[in-house]
């Protein structure tokens, strides 16, 4: 399948996907990284790495015009499936019509617990024995659509939000590729790919 990612800073999880992606035996390749941030340190990692980029800063650029842009681009690399990675950006409603179904993105909590920031502090103050990491599909209603996969990262006596964060980072590195790969190839039939072409056509 051909996977398509977008981000906004570090890129480890996209990092992670392309090494994983040229594994033997990888069913997806990596086609393009995007980002709304020219200087995102991920960008210069995947160019280094002769992965296709493409980028446009969102600053004085209105939502829908970028997305807009955004979803140019992506429908031009023809992926089967775009991976969210730390994108840290809202996106229109349209936007993610067009792309449903095939538009993932990793969280840093065992959702549905903890949707949006500061994910780790609040599983700290909350109490709780385990934070962790879900890939989940992409629904209008930030980080509630469907939950592909989940990594639980247990909670040390002494965490911090900064320590536990590291930690539940190297879970989403191995959580974010095992998933996308069985989730394209769950869909890795004929109509799924056919339904793809008359989406982006349309
Ligand atoms: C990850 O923790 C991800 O779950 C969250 O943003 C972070 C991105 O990190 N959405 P990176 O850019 O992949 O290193």
């Amino acid at each position: 399948a051909r996977v398509a990612i977008v981000i906004s800073g570090e890129g480890s999880n996209m990092a992670a996907l392309l090494y994983a992606s040229r594994l033997p035996g990888s069913v997806f390749e990596i086609v393009l990284v995007a980002s709304n941030n020219p200087q995102a340190p991920g960008l210069a990692l995947a160019e280094a790495e002769g992965v296709p980029t493409w980028s446009l800063s969102h600053k004085g650029v209105a939502r829908d015009e970028f997305d807009e842009a955004l979803h140019e681009a992506l429908t031009a690399a023809r992926p089967d499936a775009v991976a969210l990675a730390g994108y840290m950006r809202l996106l229109t409603p349209a936007f993610v019509e067009r792309w449903q179904g095939r538009l993932l993105n990793i969280h840093p909590s065992l959702l549905p617990n903890y949707r949006g920031l500061d994910t780790h502090q609040r599983a700290l103050d909350a109490g709780d024995s385990h934070g962790g990491c879900s890939v989940h599909l992409v629904t209008e209603e930030v980080d509630a659509g469907e939950v592909l996969g989940q990594l639980p990262v247990a909670i040390r006596a002494g965490d911090t939000a900064e320590s536990l964060a590291q930690r539940v980072r190297l879970a989403e590195h191995q959580l974010y590729p095992a998933t996308l790969a069985a989730y394209v190839s769950r869909h890795q039939d004929a109509g799924w790919i056919e339904r793809q072409v008359d989406a982006i056509a349309a």
